[in-house]
């Protein structure tokens, strides 16, 4: 056997966007001796102040991305709404950029992202395009309640529109768009997959997206989700399915529908960390944060085991205040069993901002959701200006 030797530091990784994301690779860069570069608009964003280095620069402008390929040995992603086509030229210079900015430029459009799956065999809802001409009965056609979603630029539940009605269609989003099948009483499901440039592939156990029935938000995560055990084995293999479709290395966060008739739909993809993999920092043998640098190094995957049932809520701005952030009920939380908290270091606290979040490990479903009532009595971030 012939071992190598690597040299120290490991790499120069260059992040595109200084997000919560990035913030919480830094760890995994820290143990590995890996130089973590961010590129983002604002300097000191939350993954700017934990990071080697820094450059302000906005994500979609060739010359800064071409500059953080030149100080980088690798580049990654922090989210994909950033400038494909320079990331494509430079990796056809030979520049490592992982996953493949050909397939960020894919997934960024909603349309042809849907378009992918039928044409690679995968599950989704069924869709059609949306075009200026299209009137009312077209939609009526096609099948109410729909979805209408736009192409690009969508993100938390922006770009995405519920048609059940007239007034829904008078209040419907601008072109370019399309509409699809709403899946009425399902369970959303999301898997993070991380798979290698030899082809190696790991995916994690399913999570349960637990939505607010009134205000039609994310509630919290749930792992595993709450399924049959054959359930959970062919919601991996479907992510594995979809990740190895896009023929490149990188982690995903694949979402999923489980309908009530039991079937399993790919709603969309994130070719990076995701939310849904939050719990694998504490409950997991190795976090996806590990896994994703590890996809960049080219080493051998962590394994994705469960150590425990997990819930995962993210901490967002308390309505009505404004400003600085401030954390409330934190001497509480620190005294629960088990209980680890993620704050994300932005500067400007807004209602319904997204400042942090918190991971709950247990034994026991039902014990989980009942600790989560209990910290979210005590635990509160704002802005320290009343609106
Ligand atoms: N076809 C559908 N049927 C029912 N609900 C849907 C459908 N498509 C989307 N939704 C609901 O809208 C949410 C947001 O949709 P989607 O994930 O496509 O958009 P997004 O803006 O990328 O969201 P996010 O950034 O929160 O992942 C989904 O998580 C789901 O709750
Ligand atoms: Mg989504």
């Amino acid at each position: 056997m012939t071992i190598m030797a690597k040299k120290l530091p490991l790499a120069r990784l260059g992040v595109v966007g200084g997000g919560q994301l990035a913030r919480m690779l830094a760890p995994a860069c820290n143990n590995h001796d890996v130089q973590m570069i961010i590129l983002d608009p604002y300097y000191n964003s939350p993954a700017g102040k934990v990071a080697f280095d820094q450059i302000e620069g906005e994500l979609d402008d060739p010359a800064a991305l071409q500059l953080l390929c030149e100080r980088s040995d690798i580049v990654t992603f922090d989210l994909e709404n950033v400038g494909t086509d320079i990331l494509v030229a430079l990796a056809d210079q030979g520049i490592e950029i992982v996953p493949a900015p050909a397939v960020i430029r894919l997934i960024q459009n909603k349309f042809d992202q849907k378009c992918h799956y039928r044409d690679s065999g995968i599950s989704t809802a069924e869709f059609t395009d949306f075009t200026e001409k299209s009137s009312f009965s077209d939609v009526e056609a096609f099948g109410l309640p729909c979805v209408q979603k736009t192409h690009t630029g969508g993100y938390d539940g922006r770009g995405v529109h519920i048609i059940r009605s007239i007034e829904d269609w008078e209040n419907r989003l601008e072109p370019p768009s399309f509409i699809e099948k709403f899946i009425a009483n399902g369970t959303e499901l999301a898997v993070m997959v991380a798979r290698r440039a030899s082809g190696e592939i790991v995916a994690y156990d399913p999570v349960e997206m637990v939505v607010d029935p009134e205000l039609n938000l994310l509630d919290y995560l749930i792992a595993p989700a709450r399924v049959d055990a054959n359930v959970l084995k062919l919601a991996q293999e479907l992510a594995k399915k979809t990740v190895e479709s896009f023929a490149t290395p990188g982690l995903f966060g694949v979402e999923l529908f489980l309908t009530n008739s039991g079937d399993l739909l790919v709603n969309e993809v994130a070719p990076r960390a995701h939310n849904s993999g939050h719990h694998t920092i504490e409950a997991c043998v190795t976090s996806q944060f590990e896994n994703q640098l590890r996809v960049c190094l080219d080493l051998p995957l962590g394994q994705t085991d469960l150590q425990g049932y997990a819930l995962t809520a993210n901490l967002v701005g308390e309505v009505g205040y404004n400003g600085r952030p401030v954390i409330e009920g934190l001497d509480e939380f620190a005294k629960i069993a088990n209980s680890h908290i993620h704050l994300y270091g932005k500067d400007e606290c807004r209602p319904g901002r997204k400042m942090g979040h918190f991971t709950l490990v247990g034994d026991d479903h039902n014990e989980l959701i009942r600790r989560l009532a209990s910290i979210r009595d005590v635990l509160i971030v704002r802005g320290d200006t009343p609106q």
